[in-house]
This record gives C-alpha cells, sequence and structure tokens, in this order.
C-alpha cells in the first residue's frame, strides 16, 4: 500500500471517548504497519486544560486498553509524534493559537500545509468548526491539502443535514469533505465489492429473476451503555439505518461502477438511495416496525429496561430496534422486497446479507414448509466474516430426501493476516486523498429523504406503537410479519444461543 505525503493530523474531541479507543489505536496500527507517512504528527485538541505529558500519558493509557500491538518501544516512538493544545472549538479566539502551534509544528518537521482536520466532537461542533478554521485561513490549499473528516451523524434529519452542508460548502469545497461512516471501511463490505464484481457466477443472477428478496441485519447483543443522552436524540433510525444499513444496501444494490475511482463508485451507490421508493407516512405503520428493550434476564444476569437506563426519559418513545420493508424502483430490483432491522439487546452481535434466492419452479421434491429449499448467500459482515452459500444435497439412502447444506468460506482462512479495523483503513484513505469509502453529501441526503417521512410518522402519529421486546430477544415479534410470504421469515443467525452467549453457528 502506498505510503502518504507529509502531513498533519489535527484531532477535535480529542479527550473523548472515540479518540480513545478507536482513532488513537488505529493511527499506532498504521504506524506498526508502516503505513504513516515519513513525516507526521497528531495535533490533539479539545477544552480541558493538560499539557502535553498529562495528555500522552493518558493515550498511553488508552493504547494499553484498546491497542492489539503492546510494544513498549513502539509505543513510545508513536506517543512522541502527538501534542496537545487546549482549545474551545466554539470560540474563534481559540483557533489563532491552534494555527501558531500547528505551524511550529511544520517548522520542525520541515512539511509542508498538509492537514487533515478530524472532528470526533458533538455534531453540534460539525458546523462550528470548520467555519472556525476558514477563519484562520486553515481551509486554503495554496501550501498543501487541507480535509476535514466529519464523524456520524451528518445531521440529525433532512433540514438539519442540508444546513450542514450548505454551511461547510462556503468555506469548503467537496473533496475536501471527508463524512466517515465506519461500516464503509470494513473490510466485508468492501468485499461486497469483490464478491459481485470479480465472479462470473453471482452477477447475472443478482436481480428481480432469481432474487426473491433481500435481508441485512444488524445487530447487537449490548444496550445504550453509557450514550443515553445521544442516545435519546437519536434511535436505531439515525444512529444505524440511515448510515451504516443503507451503506451496505447501496453495495449490494448497485449496478457495475465503469471504474473502481471514488465517484464511479459513489455515483453507483446514490442511485441506488435515489430509486428507493418512498415511504409515504401513512404506510409507516404497515412498513416500519420500531421496539424498545425491556427489562429482563440475560443468561442469569439483570439488565435494565431502555426506559430505566441513565439520561433516558421514563416515558421515551426512541426506538433501540428498527425494521423495514422497502423497494428499490429500477430495472433490476423491480418488485424484490428488501428488509432491514437493527437494535440494540439482541441475542447476538452480528451484522450480515443474506440474498434469498427464489425457490425452482417446480418441486419434484418434497416441499419444505418454511423455504429451506430456497438457496440463500449469507454474506456475514461481522464478526467472523465470511461467505455462506446454503444449497440443497441429496441425503444419502433411499428416495430422493433434500437437506440443505453450508458451503461456508471465513476470511480467517484465507490468511493469517489480521483484518485491518475500519478506522485504520479509512484513516489511511483520508491521507491519500481518497474519498471512495466515505459518504458523498448527495449520498448523505437521498438517505435522509428516504428516512424524513418515517421520522415524521413517529414524530406526529402517537398511535404508531413502540413494541417493547425483553433484552436479549430478536425483537418484537410484529417485525416478523413484515415478511409476507407465509413460506419466509427472517434469518437468525443465531436463534439457538449456547449458554456462553457466543456466535454460534449460522
Ligand atoms: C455506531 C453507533 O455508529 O456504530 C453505535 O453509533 C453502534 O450505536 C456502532 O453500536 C456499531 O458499530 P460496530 O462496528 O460495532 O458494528
Amino acid at each position: 500500500m502506498n505510503r502518504p505525503e507529509n502531513c498533519i493530523l489535527v484531532i477535535f474531541g480529542a479527550t473523548g471517548d472515540l479518540t480513545k479507543r478507536k482513532l488513537i489505536p488505529a493511527i499506532f496500527a498504521l504506524e506498526i504497519q508502516n503505513l504513516l507517512p515519513e513525516k507526521f504528527a497528531i495535533l490533539c485538541t479539545s477544552r480541558p486544560d493538560l499539557n502535553d505529558e498529562e495528555f500522552k500519558k493518558l493515550m498511553c493509557e488508552s493504547l494499553d486498553k484498546y491497542s492489539e500491538h503492546a510494544d513498549p518501544e513502539k509505543v513510545e516512538s508513536f506517543i512522541n509524534k502527538i501534542s496537545y493544545q487546549p482549545v474551545d472549538a466554539k470560540n474563534p479566539d481559540d483557533y489563532p493559537s491552534l494555527l501558531k502551534k500547528l505551524q511550529s509544528l511544520r517548522k520542525e518537521l520541515s512539511i509542508n500545509g498538509n492537514t487533515i482536520f478530524y472532528l470526533s466532537t458533538p455534531p453540534s461542533l460539525y458546523g462550528v468548526i470548520p467555519q472556525n478554521l476558514a477563519k484562520i485561513n486553515c481551509n486554503k490549499q495554496d501550501d498543501g491539502w487541507k480535509r476535514v473528516i466529519i464523524e456520524k451523524p451528518f445531521g440529525y434529519d433532512l433540514e438539519s443535514a442540508l444546513e450542514l452542508n450548505k454551511s461547510l460548502n462556503k468555506n469548503w469545497k467537496e473533496h475536501q469533505l471527508y463524512r466517515i461512516d465506519h461500516y464503509l471501511g470494513k473490510e466485508s463490505v468492501q468485499n461486497l465489492l469483490v464478491t459481485r464484481f470479480s465472479n462470473g457466477i453471482f452477477e447475472p443472477l443478482w436481480n428481480r429473476n432469481y432474487v426473491h428478496h433481500v435481508e441485512i441485519t444488524s445487530a447487537e447483543s449490548i444496550g445504550i451503555e453509557k450514550r443515553g443522552g445521544y442516545y435519546e436524540r437519536s434511535g436505531a433510525l439515525r444512529d444505524m439505518i440511515q448510515n451504516h444499513l443503507l451503506q451496505i444496501v447501496g453495495f449490494i444494490a448497485m449496478e457495475p461502477p465503469s471504474s473502481m475511482d471514488s465517484n464511479s463508485i459513489r455515483n453507483e451507490t446514490v442511485k441506488v438511495f435515489q430509486s428507493i421508493r418512498p415511504i409515504k407516512e401513512d404506510e409507516v405503520i404497515n412498513q416500519v416496525i420500531r421496539g424498545q428493550y425491556l427489562a429482563s434476564t440475560i443468561r442469569g444476569e439483570k439488565v435494565r429496561g431502555y426506559r430505566e437506563e441513565e439520561g433516558v426519559d421514563p416515558n421515551s418513545k426512541t426506538e433501540t430496534f428498527a425494521a423495514l420493508k422497502f423497494y428499490i424502483d429500477n430495472w433490476r430490483w423491480g418488485g424484490v422486497p428488501f428488509y432491514i432491522r437493527t437494535g440494540k439487546h439482541l441475542p447476538t452481535k452480528v451484522t450480515e446479507a443474506v440474498i434469498h434466492f427464489k425457490p425452482t419452479p417446480h418441486y419434484l421434491f418434497a416441499k419444505k414448509d418454511i423455504c429451506e429449499s430456497c438457496n440463500q448467500l449469507i454474506i456475514r459482515i461481522q464478526p467472523d466474516e465470511g461467505i455462506l452459500l446454503k444449497f440443497g444435497m441429496k441425503l444419502p439412502g433411499a428416495g430422493f430426501q433434500v437437506e440443505n447444506v453450508n458451503m461456508d468460506f471465513h476470511y480467517s482462512d484465507l490468511c493469517n493476516q489480521r483484518i485491518p479495523t475500519a478506522y485504520e483503513r479509512l484513516i489511511h484513505d483520508s491521507m491519500l486523498g481518497d474519498s471512495t469509502l466515505y459518504a458523498r453529501g448527495d449520498a448523505v441526503m437521498a438517505a435522509w429523504k428516504f428516512l424524513e417521512p418515517v421520522m415524521k410518522a413517529w414524530q406526529n402519529n402517537p398511535d404508531i406503537p413502540v413494541y417493547g421486546y425483553p433484552a436479549g430477544t430478536w425483537g418484537p415479534e410484529t417485525a416478523d410479519n413484515l415478511i409476507e410470504d407465509p413460506t419466509m421469515e427472517w434469518h437468525y443467525p443465531c436463534k439457538n444461543l449456547s449458554d456462553d452467549g457466543k456466535f454460534c453457528e449460522l
């Protein structure tokens, strides 16, 4: 892989959780793999009044806790690349001192102005920081490129996303904006493109003639943990579907791009979002199911219900589970239902996409009730990344008894190499100036536009129920009714959860 040009990475919100848990360990992993620029520095900023040494100590502790690599010598040389500058990101008066520090780092390293600004802050600052940076000319590219990485959520709804985009576009060009969706950085999500477009066997079947329906699940076994404040305003639809799940839909449903460059790929995903049939407000009740986890006992441990969580309104209607059905109105997918669901406190952590193929046109062998005999291609995004194809085989012996068998590929069998984390890949790409795996503005807006009527209906119509589901189950049973075909049901990756709660066979 290429080594990026020399640059400085400035992190806003550097004392937050994301920096500790994900960003610093990911940048350290890049260092271990020799993927950082030859001359490189990380300038961390946040409000607490810490000096370099105090901040470095915090980062050492984070690496100790969250990094897979622990070689003390490497940690030390990496930590020396970090410095800290207290900045109140809202206050324009704090920026000249930031600029001064940035300039002195550039001088020390003798590098030009190449800079990435990573906004790992509360979303309310996503407009403010780039504006304040522009005031000190940090958007100008005369002395080197300038890029801004913006964490999700990009906006709270269509209106606020458009507003944020407008405010960013005042001072920054689209090619300088990197809207992060860490699902796009996952190896297995990228592998969707390779599976589809490097194999002759799947693509001819990848359409309405052969596919019965498509299902995407992203389940989490954890609850909202300590994120009540954030989650109350977000909910599953904004937190997972608007971004991560729809991006997976984009890769599954897109047409082959003309080439693998950023614009060609992003042009195709945006077309998918623009072709999704809008769900009307009055259709929401039937096409979208929302749920909220209730107190329960999981493997002997008591779990609080969502409304009892810290920072959550005891009468909250925020959904911790959402499932929806929609159609993509284009030539490839006309009439094929797509089902997506996500939830907190489900039985296991798993993200997968299942392509359910149509049954054979005629049953030569005994027909099963549930469409077990239909072929399924299961793309396991996490954990245990891989691909599984289910198809029928004759059971040995008299007659023709058919049993579905699995052809199973695990990424771990491909090579012993560790799979890089999504943040490693995305940060490295941003240094290379490759935005393929970042969401483009039009795609983000199209995703919000699609979900707008759902959010409105939930807000305006008190009759739309929020179904309770005991924590540790697969969400409200009503979600099963979304799949109208009585011979079909959701694919439950782990119906029989083992006692130790581990992920079990598909
Ligand atoms: C984040 C959401 O974007 O993705 C979290 O805000 C969620 O609520 C997380 O837990 C899931 O990511 P992953 O990579 O663990 O599936």
